[in-house]
């Protein structure tokens, strides 16, 4: 996720791109710049860091005065987050600059033909591709150029381009990635996000996919990729500068929460092929996948949880042997670890203090370590000897939701990345397994409407005291998670079991009026689950359980139910967590808490 901003009027543009990228920060804070239009052609200011890093250049160089330009804020997902990796990128004879919010999946492809072709690349982005396309296609005007790029690309995009010979205009074109165009008089905006543009218009259009529109100061003019005109429908926007932050949320961790879609989309895109198979853009060759012998995986918190479904997929799609760790444990129980031994460590920051010191200590003792991190050249990302990147934007909420589901699905990918270079799972099988996978951002989408069915739940059980979290099989990380969501954004005594185990001790803990929420989605365990249901029930606890469609069993016994869209077993878990993030919130929401920074807590945690 990255910001994009853009202005042609009679004002200078840098001030109003400035403004617009310190609203879109939220989106991505690695790096920022901006080209804007001058006697001389397109000036260009950007940097590493912050905004604010951008702004003491600008104060540096003497800034531009032109009223045409556009900005990014970048959150990397290719290259290191590095000033030469910052947008605006540029063709060869740097009469382009163009800005680009998405992910481009045949950028490789693209980018071996240019330089076949004699066009020198000078980043890692996926974005510069899009520079030297537009540059192979100099004589055609610029909004047929971008729509013929449009067409060369596969993946999710959001753009705004300038070039040189256009002085006064600005092209932007979307295909799954957000871009709103601003009406006002006598200028006109592009923007990620009605926050960027909102103190200069509130009159906004929102434009649809495969779409190119051409923005002058007085002028808005849409097509299809054909060329054939579309009509704006535009709208008065009715928000205040800070709900629109938030997107109209009321909070990020609600906002993160329906981000999941899009942030599974950016997580998946190019990495299943044609043929069904999982294809990870990490070093880990086919060969090194089948010479391990033995996995580890460690990680804090909701990593953690994320890494013990990674190890019921690794252990039943490859047949290795996988152990989980808590980081701050690894490292200090002198656990076996050799040069067959691939250790993963689990971070949406890859900067918590124990995982990265886990990974280190790991590495010391000869293992191959792999960081899955939802930071670009975070230490971790840094430190292993791979890297599988989620790709869920910026998450601002304390509570991880949106990095957590993205998690997941990298380590089903990397399950099944191993499973069939080891020849441990058969091809149809795998098919079946990344065709579900390929389903989910759509099927959470569908979760997702009925939201406000499962935030009522959550409100009715505001006033719950201490709740059981229970589940089996891979359903267990996900009533971990669901208890550990519970416990800190509304401060509940919630404990997350393996249903099999509550006889063992902790039933003795159930009475009328205990919550149990059961995660009994469709699994070779259901009735197993089922029963151990019962046995809470036969005690006086009130049932609450989250299952898969059509399960009438489960009906029999719950006070309440949420229903899923069907999944496979070991895919299940990115659908049920869903529900179980929105009963934490609309606990937290009625008790009138921060769920976006809860007491005690910090979003990375730094220290051992
Ligand atoms: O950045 P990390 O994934 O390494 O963070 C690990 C935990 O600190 C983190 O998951 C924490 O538990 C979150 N607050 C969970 O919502």
């Amino acid at each position: 996720m990255c910001g994009i901003v853009g202005y042609v009027g009679p004002r200078p543009a840098q001030p109003i791109l400035i403004e617009g990228l310190e609203r879109l920060e939220y989106r991505g804070y690695d790096s920022a710049g901006i080209a804007v239009m001058h006697s001389d052609g397109v000036g260009i200011t950007k940097n590493a860091g912050r905004i604010a890093a951008l702004v003491s250049s600008l104060e540096g160089n003497g800034g531009y005065e032109g009223g045409t330009g556009i900005g990014h804020t970048r959150w990397a997902t290719h290259g290191p987050p590095n000033t030469t990796n910052a947008h605006p990128h540029q063709d060869c004879s740097h009469d382009v600059a163009i800005v680009h919010n998405g992910i481009i999946e045949n950028f490789q492809e693209l980018k071996d033909k240019l330089i076949a072709d004699g066009h020198e690349f000078v980043s890692d982005t996926d974005t510069e591709v899009l520079a030297h396309l537009l540059e192979t296609m100099s004589e055609l005007p610029l909004a047929e150029a971008t729509r013929s790029m449009m067409k060369m690309v596969e993946g999710a995009l959001a753009v705004a381009v300038v070039r040189r010979e256009d002085p006064s205009l600005i092209v932007g074109a979307r295909r799954g990635s957000p871009l709103i165009v601003g009406v006002g008089d006598g200028e006109n905006y592009l923007a990620s996000d009605i926050s960027a543009i909102l103190s200069h218009t509130k009159t906004m259009g929102v434009l649809e996919d495969d779409r190119v529109v051409e923005v002058t100061a007085d002028g808005i003019t849409v097509t299809d990729l054909d060329g054939a005109p579309i009509e704006l429908a535009t709208r008065e926007i009715e928000w205040d500068l800070e709900s629109a932050e938030r997107g109209g949320f009321d909070d990020f961790m609600l906002k993160e929460i329906f981000e999941q879609p899009q942030a599974l989309r950016d997580t998946l895109a190019g990495r299943i092929n044609q043929r069904g198979e999982a294809e990870l853009d990490i070093a880990l060759s086919p060969q090194m996948a089948r010479a391990f012998d033995k996995v580890f995986v460690v990680a804090c918190g909701t990593s953690y949880h994320a890494g013990l479904m990674g190890k019921y997929a690794i252990e039943r799609w490859t047949r290795m042997p996988v152990e989980i760790d808590i980081a701050s444990e690894f490292r200090y129980r002198d656990p076996v670890v050799d040069g067959k031994t691939l250790v993963i460590g689990m971070s949406q920051s890859g900067e918590t203090a124990d995982t990265l010191a886990a990974l280190q200590y790991a590495k010391a003792q000869g293992a191959y370590t792999l960081a899955t991190t939802n930071v670009v050249d975070s230490s971790m990302a840094r430190e292993a000897d791979a890297v599988l990147y989620t790709r869920a934007g910026p998450e601002i909420g304390v509570a991880s939701t949106k990095t957590f589901v993205c998690q997941l699905v990298v380590m089903q990918l990397l399950a099944l990345y191993m499973a069939h270079h080891r020849g441990s799972l058969d091809d149809a099988t795998i098919q079946l397994m990344t065709n579900a996978i390929a389903r989910l951002p759509e099927q959470v989408d569908e979760l997702l409407l009925s939201a406000d069915e499962q935030l009522a739940i959550g409100r009715r059980h505001a006033d719950v005291g201490d709740v059981f979290f229970l589940g089996r099989g891979v359903s267990f990380p996900i009533a971990l998670e669901g208890a550990l969501k519970l416990k800190e954004i509304a401060y509940t005594r919630a404990e997350g079991y393996p249903a099999g185990e509550m006889k063992h001790g902790p039933i003795a803990l159930i009475e009328p009026g205990v919550l149990v929420v059961g995660v009994a989605t469709a699994s070779h365990l259901h009735l197993k689950t089922l029963s151990n249901m019962e046995e809470m029930k036969a005690r006086g606890a009130s049932l609450l359980m989250v299952v898969s469609e059509g399960d009438d069993e489960s009906a029999r016994i719950a006070d309440e139910l949420i229903y899923l869209p069907p999944a496979p077993e070991l895919v299940s878990p990115v659908l049920s967590v869903v529900p179980l993030q929105l009963f934490a919130y609309a606990i937290a929401k009625q008790r009138g808490l921060d769920v976006d920074k809860p007491r005690n807590l910090a979003k990375t945690v730094t220290v051992e």
